[in-house]
C-alpha cells in the first residue's frame, strides 16, 4: 500500500483524523437500542398471519435435543435485537432463535419445521434494509452467526470456501493475509454476513470494479424447505452443465432456502489505492466528471460515489465528522485501485487537474494513505447511520438513468416540502440512487405521499425499484413496477416448487400467487 504524503496538485490537504471505517461501524453495531420506538410490523402494515403452526414447548424440546440448549434462545430480552431490523422500522414477534453450526444441523431443523408446518426466518447479520431479515409474526429465527468457518483459500485460483455466517470484514481481513480481497465492500461490513450478502445479492462500493456478486459465486450449499441439502459447490470457474441453480438462491432473500456454504472467487488485493474527493455546484457537473474519470482513468477506476450537502451536514452533525473541503451542494468520491503506484498517481493527477481547470470541480483533495482514505470513505459510508440517528428513514434504493438520477430528489423536495427532509446519495458509477426521506417518527400520511409515487416514477423511467437492497417485506408488492407479470408468475411457481408450504421467510420478496 502506497502511503506517502499527497503529491497532487490539489487545493487543500486533508486534515481529517477520524476513526477508521471498520472501527467506527463496529461501535455502531454493538450499541443496539431497545425496541420500544418501533411498531410491530403486523400492526403497522396490517398483515394477516399465515396458516402456520405455532412453536410449542415440545418443539423447543426437540430443538434443544438437536442443538445444545444454549443454542436455542427463548429469552424475550435477548430476542429483541433479532426481532427488530437495523433501521428500527419493522419488528416481529419470534419466540425462538436457533443457532446451528453447520449444514447438517440446518437440515435437521428444517426437516422438523417442515413436518410441523413452522415458518422460519433465516438471519445473518440483520443489517438488511428492507425488512427481510426479521420475522413478521412468530417465525423461528435461524441465525447463521455460529456458522463462521473459512474452510480453504486457494492462493493460486483465489477461490475461498467458507460458511455462510462469516462476517464480510473478517473474510476481507483473512484474505488480505493471502494478498486477496473480497469482491464486495459495504458500510455494514463489520456485521453483515456473506450468506446475507448472497441472499440479497448485495452490491456496495466495489460493484463498479468487480461487478455483481453473481459473477463471483462459484457454488453454494443450501438447505431447502423440507431439509434437502442442495449442493452446487465447485471450485471451477467454468461450468455449463445444466441449469445454474445457485443463481436462483442468490438474491432470493431466504425465501427459497438457507444458504450454508459458499465457494467464492476472490480478486487480488490492489497494490495501490488512491481517493479523490471533490466539491461541485451541480449534479450535472458530477456526471461530467464521471465521464472524464472513465475516459482518463480507464481500468484503474474502482469506485465513483456521490452525496449531496444535506447528507454531508447530517454526517457532520449526527456523527461529528468533518468535511475536508469547503461547502458545496454536491460531493463526489473517485477511487482508483491498481498495481503500479507511480502509474496510478500520474493518471489521477491529470484527472484532478482536468476537473479543477474545467471548473467542474470547485475544490478537491486527494488521499493516498490508508488512514485518510478510510476517513473520507466514512463521510459516504456512514450516511445511513447519520440519517437513522436523525429520525425515521423512508429508504429508497433505485436504479435510474445516471444523468437523470438526481431529478427525483428534487421532485421529492418539492412534493414533500415542510413534511420531511430529503437526501440524495449513492453509487453514481452504477446509476444507483439512494433517496432517503427523514421525519421525526413514522407517519402514515407522509408514507402515502411517498409511495407508490416513487415507484411509479421509477417505473416510468424504466429503472428498478430495488437496485441493491432487495424487496424484503417492505417492497414485495412493488415488484411489478420493475418486472413483467410473466416473470413474477414464474417466480411464484418456482417458490411453490421449492417451498410448497410457504414456510421459508413468508410475507417477503414476492407477492403470494
Ligand atoms: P440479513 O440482514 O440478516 O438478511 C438479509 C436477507 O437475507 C433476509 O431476507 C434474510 O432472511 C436473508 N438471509 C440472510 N442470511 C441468509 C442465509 N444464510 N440463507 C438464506 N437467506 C439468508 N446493501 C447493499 O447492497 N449495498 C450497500 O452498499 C449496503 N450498505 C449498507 C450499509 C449499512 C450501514 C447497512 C446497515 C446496510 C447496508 N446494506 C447494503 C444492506 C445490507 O447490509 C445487505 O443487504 C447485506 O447483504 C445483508 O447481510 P446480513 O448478513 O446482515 O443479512
Ligand atoms: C449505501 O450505499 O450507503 C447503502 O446502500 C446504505 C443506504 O442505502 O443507506
Ligand atoms: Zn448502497
Amino acid at each position: 500500500m502506497h502511503s506517502s504524503a499527497v503529491a497532487m496538485p490539489v487545493k487543500r490537504m486533508i486534515q481529517l483524523n477520524k476513526l477508521f471505517r471498520g472501527q467506527f461501524l463496529r461501535c455502531i453495531f454493538s450499541s443496539r437500542l431497545s425496541r420500544s420506538q418501533s411498531n410491530l410490523t403486523a400492526d403497522r402494515y396490517n398483515v394477516k398471519r399465515g396458516p402456520y403452526g405455532s412453536v410449542s414447548q415440545d418443539d423447543i424440546g426437540v430443538f434443544r435435543n438437536m442443538l445444545e440448549p444454549h443454542r436455542v434462545v427463548t429469552d424475550a430480552t435477548e430476542l429483541e435485537a433479532y426481532n427488530e431490523d437495523w433501521l428500527r422500522t419493522v419488528a416481529g414477534q419470534s419466540k425462538v432463535m436457533l443457532k446451528p453450526r453447520n449444514t447438517d444441523e440446518v437440515s435437521t431443523i428444517m426437516q422438523h419445521c417442515y413436518k410441523k408446518n413452522l415458518a422460519v426466518c433465516p438471519q445473518g447479520g440483520n443489517t438488511g434494509l428492507v425488512g427481510g431479515s426479521v420475522p413478521v409474526f412468530d417465525e423461528v429465527i435461524i441465525s447463521t452467526q455460529l456458522m463462521n468457518k473459512i474452510f480453504s483459500v486457494d492462493t493460486l485460483s483465489g477461490v475461498m470456501i467458507c460458511q455462510s455466517g462469516c462476517i464480510l470484514e473478517n473474510l476481507n481481513k483473512s484474505l488480505s493475509e493471502h494478498n486477496l480481497i473480497m469482491p464486495l465492500d459495504l458500510g455494514a461490513k463489520g456485521s453483515c454476513t456473506i450468506g446475507g450478502n448472497l441472499s440479497t445479492n448485495a452490491a456496495g462500493i466495489r460493484f463498479l470494479r468487480y461487478g455483481s456478486l453473481r459473477g463471483s459465486v462459484l457454488g453454494i450449499k443450501a438447505v431447502l424447505a423440507d431439509g434437502t441439502v442442495l449442493d452446487t459447490m465447485t471450485s471451477v470457474r467454468k461450468d455449463n452443465t445444466g441449469y445454474d441453480l445457485k443463481q436462483l438462491l442468490i438474491g432470493s432473500e431466504g425465501t427459497l432456502g438457507v444458504i450454508t456454504e459458499i465457494s467464492l472467487l476472490t480478486p487480488i488485493k490492489p497494490a495501490c489505492v488512491n481517493l479523490a474527493f471533490f466539491g461541485a455546484d451541480s449534479f450535472e457537473d458530477l456526471t461530467s466528471m464521471m465521464k472524464l474519470a472513465r475516459r482518463s482513468l480507464g481500468e484503474i477506476v474502482s469506485a465513483i460515489e456521490f452525496l449531496d450537502h444535506d447528507c454531508m451536514q447530517e454526517v457532520q452533525t449526527q456523527l461529528g465528522y468533518s468535511n475536508p473541503i469547503s461547502r458545496y451542494p454536491f460531493y463526489m468520491l473517485v477511487e482508483t485501485s491498481g498495481s503500479n503506484a507511480q502509474h496510478d498517481e500520474e493518471k489521477l493527477t491529470v484527472f484532478v487537474e482536468k476537473c479543477l481547470e474545467s471548473a467542474l470541480a470547485k475544490d478537491g483533495t486527494v488521499a493516498t494513505d490508508l488512514g485518510k482514505i478510510e476517513a473520507i470513505w466514512s463521510l459516504r459510508e456512514t450516511i445511513a447511520e447519520a440519517l437513522k440517528k436523525r429520525g425515521y428513514t423512508y429508504k429508497y434504493d433505485i436504479s435510474l438513468p445516471t444523468n437523470e438520477m438526481y431529478k427525483l430528489v428534487e421532485i421529492m423536495r418539492d412534493r414533500m416540502e415542510g413534511l420531511c427532509t430529503v437526501y440524495g446519495y449513492g453509487h453514481l458509477g452504477d446509476g444507483n440512487l439512494h433517496l432517503n426521506l427523514v421525519t421525526d417518527e413514522y407517519d402514515q400520511e407522509i408514507m402515502s405521499k411517498i409511495e407508490p409515487f416513487v415507484y411509479e416514477y421509477t417505473s416510468e423511467m424504466k429503472g428498478s425499484v430495488s437496485a441493491e437492497h432487495g424487496l424484503g417485506f417492505k417492497k414485495k408488492d412493488f415488484i411489478g413496477m420493475s418486472k413483467h407479470s410473466s416473470a413474477v408468475s414464474v417466480m411464484q411457481q418456482l417458490k411453490n416448487l421449492f417451498d410448497p408450504k410457504g414456510i421459508l421467510n413468508p410475507y417477503k420478496t414476492i407477492p403470494s400467487s
